[in-house]
């Protein structure tokens, strides 16, 4: 497990953030700016990065709306999946989101998006629904 740093995510990060959601989604998904901005000014998201070297491999932002939360999204860089990173993220913001008296929390997830469906259902996650379009 490489030795990261995780850290509050704040403006001066919008730029690696929205390069690092490029990679991560497909255009038509990936966030733009303007969207990582208001999140990252807005007191009720937990934006958690997690730092290499001085560099971001990833991040979580989370929304909070009295006692849910919803994953707006969680993002590795490829090369450092499978390192139990992404867990890291998702356990600080569950932590956080106990102390915000949080009982229940939200995600959407593509249906063809395989390693989040099982990166979610192995932190305990389980489907509710499918929305089919
Ligand atoms: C989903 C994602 C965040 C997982 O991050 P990660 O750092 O690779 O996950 P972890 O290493 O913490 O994995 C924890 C566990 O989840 C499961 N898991 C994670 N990726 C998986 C994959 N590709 N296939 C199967 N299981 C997987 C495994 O059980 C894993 O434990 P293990 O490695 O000991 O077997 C990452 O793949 C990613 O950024 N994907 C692109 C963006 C995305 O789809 N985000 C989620 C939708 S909002």
């Amino acid at each position: 497990m490489p030795d990261i740093e995780l850290f509050e995510l704040s403006q001066k990060d919008i730029e690696e953030m929205y390069e690092i959601d490029r990679i991560c989604f497909p255009p038509e998904i990936a966030f733009d700016k303007e969207t990582f901005s208001l999140y990252i000014e807005d007191n009720n998201t937990i934006k958690i990065g997690a730092k290499l070297n001085n560099k971001i491999i990833g991040f979580i932002l989370i929304y909070l709306f009295y006692e849910f939360g919803e994953i707006l999204t969680i993002d590795i860089l490829p090369e450092y999946r499978r390192m139990g990173i992404g867990k890291i993220l998702m356990k600080e913001a569950e932590k956080i989101m106990r102390e915000n008296s949080v009982i229940k929390v939200f995600l959407e997830v593509a249906a063809n998006n395989k390693p989040a469906i099982e990166f979610y259902k192995k932190l305990g996650y389980r489907i509710e629904g499918i929305i089919t379009s």
